[in-house]
């Protein structure tokens, strides 16, 4: 990858962060993300859907809750963006499969968007046995295609586009902060951008270019208050996309990861072996990040008229979702004293300030429709027991948003 990355900058001149970031993570042949299984205590770094089964479960509720608020339509895709090692999806169809009977004939459907091989691997062992097969030719939409043990058709895509479109329910944890972004450098002269190039020893460095880019003239909010910026133009392009299908077929987008309201500066950074890394150093053998600015996916939704709920912290949601009561749950029913150690330090880890309780952020989008207030219910009607018509005075008011209940949206 350093090979690649000097030779490419050496014949073209520097690159941005985000063509780096691009490179390094999802280069089809050698991209970090194509070819590992990163996750968990053997690999870098670790996700709350891999710390307890808890997360997922709490999720699962979620996503029939919206579903049963949006007026329980008789079809429901599940979409998730970046699976992973597909812990997330698997704990929340054990619940679905446990709802059943609240789902009556609702078809169901799962489509997960994953850009590597080497994970839709691991997430179609989890998530359907030996139930799947790879697509006959690489420019299929669907590149594999499987059945749960529920009898649920599995999916999988390599970009949200090619997921059909439908009443949806997207999720995306620890997606966003993984897709590329440009660095700005406030300076005397303006707004400049920071971009990767190499030194005479051929090893990768900062540098800031003296003139401005396209991305420097046309990314940056005109009343930016901060000197230093980051900005994900691909995040906001797909969360334009979900929330033009969200406004148009109905459902409901539930985006988390860690991030900020528009405040932080420099975040991006390199994990391996659950340390810190240096984000130029062996590139490729590094996961690369960089904060989610929950402000600036806001602004890209509201533009396509959907409602937004949160940025919440993590803390929060999961308590909104009953974590507490789903602990002391398990906690009841665990006799093994180990188990019970583990149960105790995942909750910690999930909700404590200290760890990702206020880091985690989850932001919700809806349908404008979902959120309005109910119709005013219509005068009683005079009693012509008869031949009279008979008025509905039971319309439903709208079911609060679960997690979210207390928040107001905007
Ligand atoms: C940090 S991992 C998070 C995994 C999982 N959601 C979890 O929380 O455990 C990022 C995931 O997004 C996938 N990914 C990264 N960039 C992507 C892209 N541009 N398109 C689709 N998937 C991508 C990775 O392969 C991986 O599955």
């Amino acid at each position: 990858m350093l090979r690649h990355l000097v030779t490419k900058i050496k014949a073209t001149g520097p690159i941005s962060v985000a063509e780096y970031m691009r490179e390094v993570l999802t280069n089809p042949v050698t991209g970090y993300y194509v070819n590992n299984d990163m996750l968990g205590p053997d690999g870098d770094f670790i996700t709350s859907p891999e710390i307890s089964q808890v997360f997922g479960e709490l999720l699962g509720v979620w996503c029939v809750s919206e579903w049963m608020g949006a007026g329980r339509p008789s079809s429901l895709q599940l979409v998730e963006l970046g699976p992973g090692r597909g812990s997330l999806m698997n704990d929340i169809l054990r619940v679905l499969g446990q709802l059943r009977s609240a789902l009556g004939q609702t078809e169901l459907s799962v489509h997960l968007v994953e850009v590597s091989p080497r994970l839709s691997q691991v997430q179609a062992q989890l998530l359907t046995g030996a139930q799947n097969q790879q697509a006959d030719s690489e420019d299929q939409p669907v590149y594999r295609h499987g059945t749960s043990p529920a009898g649920l058709p599995v999916s999988w895509y390599r970009q949200l586009d090619d997921v059909p479109r439908g009443f949806s329910i997207f999720l995306a944890h620890e997606f966003f902060d993984a897709l590329p972004v440009h660095k700005f450098q406030r300076t005397p002269r303006g707004w400049r951008e920071v971009m990767v190039d190499v030194d005479p020893e051929d090893q990768l460095r900062f540098v800031i270019i003296p003139a401005p880019t396209l991305a420097s003239s046309s990314l940056i909010q005109v009343d930016e208050k901060r000197d230093h910026v980051e900005v994900c133009p691909g995040g906001g392009v797909i969360v334009q996309r979900l929330s033009n299908r969200i406004a148009e077929d109905g459902g409901a987008a539930l985006i988390a990861d860690y991030g900020h309201d528009g405040t932080k500066t420099d975040t991006f950074r390199g994990f391996k072996g659950h340390r810190l890394h240096p984000v130029l150093e062996a590139p490729g053998s590094a996961d690369l990040t960089a904060d989610v600015d929950f402000s600036y996916l806001r602004k890209m939704a509201a533009r396509r008229g959907v409602a937004c709920l949160g940025p919440l912290p993590q803390r929060d949601f999961l308590r909104n979702m009953g974590v507490d009561t789903r602990m002391q749950v398990l906690l009841r029913s665990c006799e093994d004293p180990a188990r019970r150690t583990q149960l105790i330090h995942s909750y910690d880890l999930l909700t404590s300030p200290d760890h990702m309780g206020l880091r985690f952020q989850f932001l919700c989008l809806l349908a404008q429709s979902r959120l309005a207030p109910a119709p005013p219910r219509p005068a009683p009607a005079p009693p012509r027991p008869a031949q009279g018509l008979k008025v509905d005075d039971k319309t439903p008011a709208p079911l609060p948003v679960a997690g979210f209940s207390e928040l107001t949206f905007s």
